[in-house]
């Protein structure tokens, strides 16, 4: 297995959920780890409890010039980046009649583009170091549920994206994995609103964080492309 330490991961949602939990099990693991996220302050917060070992960016993941730049503050204070999360994300879930356009546009604005910005401004730092690139879909993405048009749409669209990029780059020794969860008990719920879920049959941020750190584990020679994590009881 490759060890974690020196590795310098930056991780998108990193203030919240499943960011979060990964984020502290790579500075557990001995990564240094860059934090990025909209509000700074839910940043500071994780970052205190990571004793110093994380650095927060904040920024929007939609903004092409916000991404430039907190990939650029990262590289530099971490002396480059060899290993990415994109777990920025959200859902809202309404039939696709009640879905307005607005609404549409800023989840696949967030998840699928976003997550196309972060890859694009990483991937020069990420290729140099040989590294590894993790996207955050959903089994959303991979069979259909009524009320989630856009949400599915979306991480759909990151699961394309990242089979994609794994082709144009794992000749190149980068390696590119998406995870897809099942549901997750994380804030993301109570954003989404007007969801009726048992969350405590849910997965917990530390499942989907050791599925991360164990791929990012494996030796040079292995690739797992897709991880698919579920609650014990399957959808919920
Ligand atoms: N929870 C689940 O059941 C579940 C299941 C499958 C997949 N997922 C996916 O897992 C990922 C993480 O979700 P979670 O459950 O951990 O949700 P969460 O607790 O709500 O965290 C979402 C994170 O994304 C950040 N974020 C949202 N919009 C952003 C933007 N425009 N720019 C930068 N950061 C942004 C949030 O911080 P700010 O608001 O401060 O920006 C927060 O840190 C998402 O992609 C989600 O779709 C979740």
């Amino acid at each position: 297995m490759r060890p974690l330490q020196q590795r310098r991961a930056f991780v998108t949602g990193a203030s919240s959920g499943i960011g979060a939990a990964t984020a502290r099990a790579l500075v557990e693991a001995g990564a240094r780890v860059a934090l990025v996220a909209r509000n700074g302050e839910g940043l500071a917060d994780v970052a205190r409890r990571l004793d110093g070992r994380a650095t927060s960016h904040a920024c929007d993941v939609r903004d092409e010039r916000q991404v430039a730049r907190a990939v650029r503050d990262a590289a530099e204070a971490m002396g480059g980046i060899d290993l990415v999360v994109s777990a920025a994300g959200l859902g809202r879930f309404a039939a696709v009649e009640d879905t307005p356009p607005d609404e549409w546009r800023e989840i696949l604005d967030t998840n699928l583009t976003g997550t196309f910005l972060v890859f694009r401004e990483t991937l020069p730092h990420v290729r140099r170091a040989r590294g590894h690139l993790f996207a955050i879909a959903s089994i959303a993405a991979t069979r259909p549920f009524a009320q989630s048009a856009a949400y599915s749409a979306s991480k759909a669209g990151v699961r394309a994206l990242a089979a994609v990029v794994a082709e144009e780059v794992r000749r190149e020794g980068v390696r590119v994995t998406t995870i897809i969860p099942g549901a997750v008990d994380t804030p993301f719920w109570d954003r989404a609103g007007g969801t009726e879920l048992d969350r405590s049959r849910m997965l917990r941020p530390d499942d989907v964080a050791r599925a991360i750190l164990r791929a990012a584990a494996e030796p040079e020679t292995t690739s797992i492309d897709e991880i698919v994590v579920m609650p014990a009881e399957g959808v919920l």
